[in-house]
């Protein structure tokens, strides 16, 4: 079956789907799950398969959609990611991406360039990207993260339904794109930079939560001291999740943000309006209103009357 073309025009409603995740900081699980919960009101069961510290693959049979979801390390898809998909060898497979990063620059969306060179001989049915606050550089205030939470929870219920209506929504890669991609591997320096990670010892309580939590295994404890090898896949997962915020990343530290998400919590603030971006958003965070203010159109085109607020459009005159 030639994929790109044959499977665009099937229009058969999909059974099952199975959502295959990697998350170092629980992000994009988070969307996933947004996803699956969106399915299973469609009654499409969606089962979550998170491949964080597993080289096992999923059973695919029975699955008529797969969702593959990473969260972009520098501007790309993170690497231990490529290379599960890779080994799964997906064929004739309706297929779709979902991705979350910090912030929406343009440079972000070749992030699926080497992974849409994987899945060749799949039907890619959509390419979506899902702004979640960053878990490096620093730490964005709690009213994006709601605002981002709540988009993401409506746009996350407009693309489900475009899966199961068989509509493709879809990302034209070029050669800039590769340039991109090319040009910011900085992962590959992963290996290295774990063998500067550590741990300050007049904080650190030896809960060994980041040695369990470690998706590549590269933390160990000899003689009741934690030692960092050359495996790390710069995920944050460690440092992000250390209750004692005890952790040194090596050459990251001065970007180091520690402490989960509330997001459920936030979302439930009634002190916050999530509406930090607006049109009046001036500074740095000028950049994030394309990215509200186009997913406020698409709300608004699909769901009448149902924008998130509709905060950047005002009524039309009469
Ligand atoms: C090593 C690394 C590189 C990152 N690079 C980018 C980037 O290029 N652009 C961006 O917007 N966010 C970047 N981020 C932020 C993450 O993409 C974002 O916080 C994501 O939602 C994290 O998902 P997770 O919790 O599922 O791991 C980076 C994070 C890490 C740890």
């Amino acid at each position: 079956m030639n994929c790109q073309t044959d499977c665009q025009t099937e229009r058969q409603t999909p059974k099952r789907v199975l959502l295959i995740v990697f998350s170092g900081t629980r992000n994009t699980l988070l969307v996933a799950e947004m996803f699956s919960e969106h399915f299973r009101k469609m009654n499409i069961p969606a089962d979550i398969f998170d491949i964080t510290g597993t080289e096992t693959k999923p059973p695919l049979d029975g699955y008529d959609v797969i969702g593959l979801g990473y969260p972009i390390y520098a501007f790309n898809t993170p690497l231990f990611f490529l290379r599960y998909v890779k080994k799964l060898a997906l064929r004739d497979k309706k297929v779709f991406i979902f991705k979350t990063s910090g912030e929406p620059t343009f440079f972000n969306k070749a992030s699926s360039f080497s992974l849409i060179k994987i899945l060749k001989n799949c039907a890619v049915l959509g390419d979506y990207h899902f702004l979640m606050p960053y878990n490096i550089i620093f730490r964005f205030p709690d009213n994006l993260i709601k605002q981002m939470y709540q988009y993401a929870v409506k746009y996350s219920g407009l693309a489900a339904a475009n899966i199961i209506n068989g509509s493709v929504s879809f990302v034209k890669y070029n050669l800039f794109h590769w340039f991109v991609s090319f040009i910011f591997k900085i992962q590959r320096l992963g290996f290295l930079n774990g063998k500067f990670y550590g741990v300050k010892k007049e904080k650190c309580t030896k809960c060994l939560i980041c040695l369990r939590g470690c998706p590549a295994g590269n933390i160990t404890l000899r003689r009741d001291v934690l030692h960092f090898g050359f495996k790390c896949q710069m995920c944050m997962r460690c440092s992000f999740f250390c209750p004692a915020d005890a952790m040194i990343i090596g050459f990251l530290q001065l970007w180091k943000v520690n402490g989960p998400f509330r997001f459920k919590q936030l979302a439930a603030d009634e002190s916050l309006d999530g509406k930090f971006i607006n049109e009046h958003t001036r500074g740095l965070y000028r950049v994030f209103i394309p990215y509200f203010k186009s997913l406020d159109q698409l709300f608004a085109l699909r769901i009448p009357g149902e924008g998130i607020q509709e905060q950047f459009h005002k009524p039309v005159p009469v």
